[in-house]
């Protein structure tokens, strides 16, 4: 048929399928980074160590880590001409919009991180990649204070990488916010979960950007506007509000499930494109609620709406049949709102997540020499016919 090419010949010889980063099973709910399988991880680690082993290959020996997590924290505050930028937004921005626009601006205040000369880019991707670790944060967190109204809060040196993403959130000038271990550990856990997933809508993104010479900031910047979607990274403010609805109504979940089936509804956090079993961060993130509830003793209905629609579902033909089982999602946005984060910052939660991954599918991208990425099309428009004047239409 003429016009139709395959994904390679689209591509050309540009690697963009080949990665050793994360590998998936989607049969059989297998994660892996780097080959660790995500259970290890989870069990073992924290984000900054799987940060450091999405991004470098290697789990860091002792003073690599304590030397990554320095350069991490030293960079934790922005450029003080930055914060005049935040007042060009109106208070209904979201922080999405706010999160990819500043994230491409950190490029203009640290040029030397962003030439869009990619050997120089290159050689300075240790600092590129720190720089985008830690200050993401104090970004995201700086966004929601400016929509709140709110002082900006400094980082502070002694505090671990969530705690210190909590503080810049939640402490007021007279006071500091009260650090909870339970809420510090499962924030940490969530943004590891996040770090990577091989090539996703938003990683995908990033490297489609990367392949044109862009800079990091540039790439990373484009890879939060995909994730913004409400069927990629949008998901997990969807589940919540899913389930608020549902609870509202009075409904026990019953009512809910039919109309999914119709297709009149999504069961949002339910499926995924590859997992066809199920998602072993959902798995993970099941266990964890339960953990963050108890410790917090929170009684939340909707955490119970949740089990029933799970219950429901691998009960239910229609969910079955489609292979559509609780993803990472599911679980993600009941245990951000348990731990106080509100909802329209939950995107931004899994993009702080994914920023590793987005890192080192830019730089794989970089280091292989791939050309730029052109994929092409089936062309299905109308075939050659001449110009007609304006009279004879
Ligand atoms: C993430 O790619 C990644 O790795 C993504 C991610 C990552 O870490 O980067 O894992 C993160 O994006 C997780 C997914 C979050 N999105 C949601 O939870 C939104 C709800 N889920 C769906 O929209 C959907 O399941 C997708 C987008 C996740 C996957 O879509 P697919 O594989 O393209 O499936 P499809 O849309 O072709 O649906 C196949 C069938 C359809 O029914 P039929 O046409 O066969 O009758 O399944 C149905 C769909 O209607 N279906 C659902 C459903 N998801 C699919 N029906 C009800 N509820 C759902 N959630």
């Amino acid at each position: 048929q003429s016009g139709v090419v395959t994904y390679d010949e689209g591509y050309g010889n540009t690697g963009s399928c080949e990665s050793k980063i994360t590998f998936i099973d989607g049969e059989k709910g297998i994660l892996r980074y780097r080959g660790y399988p995500i259970e290890e991880i989870a069990e073992n680690s924290n984000f900054v160590e799987a940060a450091y082993l999405t991004i470098y290959g290697e789990l860091p020996k002792a003073d690599e880590l304590r030397n990554y997590s320095r350069r991490i924290l030293r960079g934790a505050s922005i450029h003080e001409g930055m914060k005049n930028l935040f007042n060009g937004f109106p208070t209904n921005a979201h922080p999405m919009v706010i999160l990819s626009a500043l994230l491409n601006t950190l490029g203009s205040y640290y040029p030397e991180l962003a030439t869009n000369d990619r050997q120089k880019d290159l050689d300075n991707f240790d600092d590129a990649a720190a720089t985008l670790i830690s200050k993401v944060r104090t970004v995201a967190a700086m966004s929601y204070r400016m929509k709140h109204g709110l002082p900006f809060i400094y980082p502070k040196p002694k505090l671990s990488y969530c705690a210190n993403f909590l503080h810049m959130m939640f402490s007021e000038p007279y006071n500091d916010y009260v650090l909870h271990d339970d809420v510090v550990n499962a924030l940490d856990l969530i943004f590891l979960l996040h770090a990577d997933h091989e090539q996703n809508c938003s990683t995908s993104t990033v490297r489609m950007v990367a392949s044109g010479g862009a800079n990091l900031f540039a790439s990373v910047s484009a890879g939060v506007c995909a994730l913004w979607g409400p069927l990629h990274g949008g998901a997990n403010m969807a589940v919540v509000k899913m389930l608020q609805d549902i609870h509202a109504s009075g409904d026990d979940g019953t009512d809910f499930i039919e109309k999914a089936k119709t297709g009149e509804t999504r069961l949002m956090g339910f499926g995924h494109r590859v997992y066809k079993n199920y998602d072993p961060r959902a798995k993970i993130l099941g266990e964890a609620a339960e953990r963050v509830f108890a410790a917090l003793n929170i009684n939340d209905p909707l955490l119970d709406i949740a089990r029933r629609l799970e219950t429901k579902a691998r009960e239910d033909d229609y969910f079955v049949s489609r292979n559509l089982y609780p993803n990472v999602d599911f679980y993600s946005g009941i245990i951000l709102q348990a731990i106080g984060l509100p909802l329209d910052m939950f995107t931004v939660i899994f993009a702080i997540g994914r920023m590793p991954g987005w890192i080192a599918n830019w730089k794989e991208l970089a280091e292989s020499g791939a050309r730029i990425h052109r994929p092409r099309q089936i062309y299905q428009g109308s075939t050659q016919r001449p110009y007609v004047k304006m009279e004879a239409r």
